[in-house]
């Protein structure tokens, strides 16, 4: 050993044994203190969602005021359009208004099957059911949770014709290569963007790279007006019939070789206009849009950089041209091999050091008792028996909350709590 190497070898030693004098705390699992002391009152205001101010109050206060409601929906179907850059913008009731209204504008014949990814919110499914199309359930990438290409490639029949891309927790799909794919086989592309205001790829927001796209202004969303939804369409004809099925006031509006036009007074059975006093609500919630997006992703970024060092813990991967968001928490992925314990445990330390970390699996839609009976479709959905890569997101995903506020302290204190898990991992595969 040289003069020099053995300097640094002893001065590390010293070193080491310098902090066995001062053995880490015990984790609060086994009786040691929590490491997260930001008060309750203090994180509930930085994760409190929807959030609204006064600037929604007074939206609603002038619309009340003006007494001329129905103003409020064009106002936001205009601006969402301008966001956006879509052709045709319809404001909905909700999401699930909006797919059922998307799903009657495809016009495609009973029997058709469209591809859906089975982890997503029920009504991407079965609103396609009142038109006799029939889902074909896709996996998703373990490494993404998003739409798995490779499976819908496998699953393709004679009677597809549609493919519905779920951008998941607000990370886009990889809408190029699906997009390519159903140029090749000729299916037409749809998206439920319901999880990612927001969110684009190569610059172009999700719900405009399909023939038609939905959003849920919904709660628990990103741009929440507590229940609300639009559809994006990039044809007319598509737009008409979309609007039509649930707007009977609409027909007359369109022009004079409009196919849905004489449809007047009627449409086409739906009343799924949106209520005026969530427009009102959504424009204000527009308009915050990518600032609530950029505050909450900064506060991932810091917090990210950091707990991805820790060996077994990975986000969702993101390419280079995609601009994702964050809807519902911080979606993090766990390989429990190379953590050295399980997720239930790391849970229970996580918890007992009190950080708000979850994990919530999203229900698999070909499990569930509509889709095992025929009587409700035009002929029996095919069940998979397996999924491999919704099961995988279900099994090894932690949830942390979303800050909507200057947070370093929380960062911090999130961040010496995984450490000090990581630090006595033995101890964390004996909870
Ligand atoms: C992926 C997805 N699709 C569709 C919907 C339906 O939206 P809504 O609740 O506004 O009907 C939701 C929301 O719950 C969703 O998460």
């Amino acid at each position: 050993m040289s003069d020099s190497s053995r300097r640094t070898f002893v001065q590390a030693s010293a070193g080491l044994a310098a902090l066995s004098q001062f053995p880490r705390p015990a984790l609060a699992a086994f009786g040691g203190a929590a490491t997260v002391t930001i008060p309750k009152d203090r994180m509930s205001t930085l994760t409190r969602w929807p959030r609204y101010g006064p600037e929604e109050k007074t939206a609603l206060h002038a619309l009340i005021e003006e007494n001329r409601y129905y103003n409020a929906l064009p106002q936001f179907e205009k601006e969402w359009q301008q966001f956006t850059k879509a052709p045709y913008v319809k404001a909905h009731m909700n999401g699930s208004s909006a797919l059922t209204s998307m799903y009657f504008a495809l016009d495609l014949p009973p029997g058709s099957e469209i591809m859906v990814p089975s982890y997503t919110f029920f009504s991407t499914c079965l609103a396609m059911r009142f038109f006799g199309y029939v889902p074909i359930f896709i996996d998703i990438h373990p490494k993404t949770a998003c739409f798995d290409l490779d499976d819908a490639r496998k699953k393709l029949t004679p009677r597809t014709k549609a493919v519905v891309a779920m951008h998941s927790w607000g990370l886009p799909c990889e809408m190029d290569k699906i997009g390519g794919w159903c140029k090749e086989k000729g299916l037409i592309l749809l998206e439920d963007s319901c999880h990612a205001h927001g969110a684009s790829m190569q610059g172009k927001m999700m719900g405009t790279w399909g023939a038609m796209g939905v959003y849920s202004f919904q709660a628990s969303k990103l741009m929440p007006s507590v229940e609300g939804g639009v559809g994006m369409y990039q044809s007319r004809q598509h737009y008409e019939r979309a609007a039509a099925f649930g707007h009977y006031e609409d027909p007359p509006k369109f022009p004079k070789d409009s196919p849905v036009r004489a449809y007047e007074g009627t449409g086409f059975g739906m009343k799924f206009r949106m209520h005026p006093f969530a427009a009102a609500v959504a424009r204000v919630q527009l308009r915050e849009l990518q600032a609530n997006n950029a505050l909450a992703i900064g506060n991932i970024r810091k917090l990210n950089t950091r707990l991805t060092q820790l060996p077994g813990l990975f986000e969702p991967l993101v390419r280079a041209d995609q601009n994702r968001v964050y809807y519902h928490a911080n979606m993090l992925f766990l390989d429990e091999q190379k953590a050295g314990f399980k997720r239930g445990q790391l849970l229970k330390a996580l918890q007992a050091e009190g950080v708000r970390a979850t994990m919530w699996d999203y229900p698999e839609q070909h499990k569930l008792k509509i889709y095992s009976e025929a009587k409700w479709w035009h002929h029996a959905p095919v069940i998979p028996p397996t999924m491999p890569g919704n099961a995988h997101v279900n099994a090894t995903h932690i949830f942390l909350p979303l800050l909507h506020g200057p947070a370093e302290d929380v960062i911090d204190q999130y961040v010496q709590a995984f450490e000090k898990i990581w630090a006595r991992k033995s101890e964390v595969s004996k909870l």
